[in-house]
């Protein structure tokens, strides 16, 4: 058996041992972004490390566990913590809990981080619609082998984020009144932040949030038939965009200052979701 396969059963086997729980959406939190899982009536938590063979993250700020429960009745499951591509592990380690979440019956994927900000018109502390994705020098996860069991060989990729969930989501934040930008998210590696000049670089290619995740997971959903959505926290604009230089901690700042409206929108989204599915 291919061995990215095997490895991706065998963690599913463990999961299935320890949890009974089929979920509807499956939830990625970014940095900063892992407290929402508060909000969440809880019915099982599964730590990353209890796992066989899973990949544990190693970044502060991110906790690694998926959250199992409903939001307003919906059934969730919830990465509180993702793996990165800079930490070290191959890129099909990195999307492995993506995939994992889809076995244990996730339709969508609805993918959360925090970004830089390319485009001018942004300011930190604003939130984007992700409409698209450029993936910069981070290899697709699908090299290797195709497993044919997950999906195709050359999957199309002109409507990885769902036009129909953009629209759910637009008209959440409308709802909501809170106010959403929207844009082209690209995944560099990181884990240092971009130069100033490989910012404008990813201006001119046509990004408007630069980040160090959620393209991969993407494609690899993508790749399985997830419908998948996303949303960027901006917590700081690109290097050479502000005065000072950049940190994480400058991150966790601005995702802690707008985390009750995160809330509140990722909320309404998911319950929008579920109607929109269901109806
Ligand atoms: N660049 C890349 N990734 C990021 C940034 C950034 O400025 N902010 C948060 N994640």
């Amino acid at each position: 058996m291919n061995p990215v396969y095997e490895k991706l059963m065998k963690c599913y086997k463990s999961v299935k041992e320890k949890i009974d729980f089929q979920p509807e959406i499956a939830l990625v939190l970014g940095s900063g972004l892992g407290d929402y899982g508060d909000s969440i009536d809880v019915v099982a938590t599964l730590d990353y490390h209890d796992i066989e063979g899973f990949p544990v993250s190693t970044v502060s700020g991110h906790k690694g566990r998926f959250v199992f429960g409903y939001v307003n009745n919906v059934p969730v499951v919830c990465m509180q913590g993702r793996v990165h591509y800079y930490e070290g592990y191959p890129i099909t380690d990195v999307v492995l809990p993506t995939r994992l979440m889809k076995l244990m019956g996730a339709k969508v994927l609805f993918l959360t981080n925090a970004a830089g900000g390319v485009n001018y018109d942004f300011a930190p502390g604003d939130f984007m619609l992700i409409k698209d994705h450029i993936m910069n020098f981070v290899p697709s996860p699908l090299i290797g082998q195709n497993i044919d069991e997950l999906g195709v060989r050359f999957p199309d990729m002109s409507d990885v984020y769902k036009k129909d969930l953009q629209q759910v989501i637009r008209d959440t934040a409308k709802e909501t009144g809170i106010k959403l930008q929207e844009g082209v998210y690209i995944q560099l590696t990181g884990p240092n932040f971009e130069t100033p000049s490989e910012v404008k670089m990813c201006r001119i290619l046509g990004a408007d949030a630069a980040g160090m995740s959620t393209a991969a997971e993407a494609v690899a959903a993508n790749h399985m038939g997830m419908q998948v959505c996303g949303i960027s926290c901006i917590s700081n604009m690109c290097s050479g965009m502000q005065e000072q230089p950049l940190s994480h901690e400058e991150v966790k700042e601005t995702t802690d200052r707008v985390a009750v409206q995160f809330k509140e929108l990722i909320t309404a989204s998911i319950v929008n979701i579920h109607k929109h599915l269901n109806k």
